[in-house]
């Protein structure tokens, strides 16, 4: 299964299983995401979600690379725009989530972690918006969440140079909570939940959604446009060297255009 749930007890935890690729996102990984989110959200027992990626290397490693290498405008732009469902679901869903970061979240891992409420990571945990090496912006809202959560000037950092961000800084400029060992995060991220899940769901559920109140119609609008954006870079050739370059094993050469 690309995607798992287990439920415990009011806590359900969705897990990314696609561990062949670092849990790298596919369209039918994204898919099963969007449905996974929509069938525990509307599950009744479910007070909080945890979301976490399989294995002990990875949360996930972005979008999947040896898919988008040859999409053109038309079709980077639809997953682009599937990839902001997924996000909009996690962000949107009823119940409050907790990222559980095992390992690398990159790229599109990284977008969907910052989509959480809250993020716990584990010591092996790396962050980066690694696009602009592969010819793109970031394209799941990584330029309108990340700044949101650590800053303009951090995220331009992250963003730009695609740098990444080990589990001790991430927890020093905020994108993660706590740090966890790896073979307890998961269990720190469920008592978490707990803590969250005997209060007032009712009041819980405002507050998530009144806290996305901040996330105001400039945030809104720029979202929009950066799925257009993400879309236009598959008709720049950067795109096809950057994306080429990872799966020859290779260093991109990009124009200065
Ligand atoms: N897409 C497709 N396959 C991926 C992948 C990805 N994003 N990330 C890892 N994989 C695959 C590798 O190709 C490899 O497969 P093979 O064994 O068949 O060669 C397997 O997963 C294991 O990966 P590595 O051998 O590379 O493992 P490593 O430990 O040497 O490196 C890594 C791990 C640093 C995560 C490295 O795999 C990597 O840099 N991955 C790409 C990360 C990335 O650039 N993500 C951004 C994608 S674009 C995006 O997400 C756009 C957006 O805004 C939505």
């Amino acid at each position: 299964m690309a995607i798992e749930i287990e439920h415990r007890d009011c806590v359900s935890i969705v897990t990314m299983n696609r561990p062949e690729a670092l849990n790298a996102f596919n369209s039918g990984q994204m898919l099963a995401l969007i449905d996974a989110f929509r069938e525990v959200g509307t599950r009744i027992e479910t007070r909080c979600i945890v979301l976490t990626g399989t294995g002990e290397k990875a949360f996930a490693a972005g979008a999947d690379i040896r898919e988008i290498v040859n999409l053109d405008v038309q079709s980077g732009t639809s997953f682009g725009r599937l990839g902001h469902t997924v996000t909009r679901t996690i962000e949107e869903v009823r119940q409050p989530v907790i990222a559980a970061v095992n390992g690398y979240a990159l790229g599109g891992g990284c977008e969907v972690a910052i989509a959480a409420d809250i993020r716990l990571a584990s010591p092996n945990a790396v962050f980066a918006q690694p696009e602009v090496g592969l010819g793109i912006p970031p394209g799941w809202g990584g330029t309108q969440r990340l700044p949101r959560l650590v800053g303009p000037g951090m995220a331009a950092e992250m963003i730009l140079t695609g740098r990444r961000v080990h589990a001790e800084e991430a927890l020093r400029i905020g994108l993660v909570n706590a740090i966890h060992p790896l073979d307890q995060l998961l269990d720190a991220s469920v008592e978490l939940a707990n803590s969250i899940a005997v209060n007032s769901p009712y009041a819980v559920r405002t507050a998530k959604q009144l806290m996305r109140l901040a996330f105001n119609e400039q945030s809104i609008s720029g979202l929009q446009t950066e799925a257009e954006r993400f879309g236009a870079a598959f008709g720049v050739a950067d795109q096809h060297e950057g994306m080429t370059a990872f799966t020859d094993k290779r260093k991109a050469t990009f124009e200065n255009s």
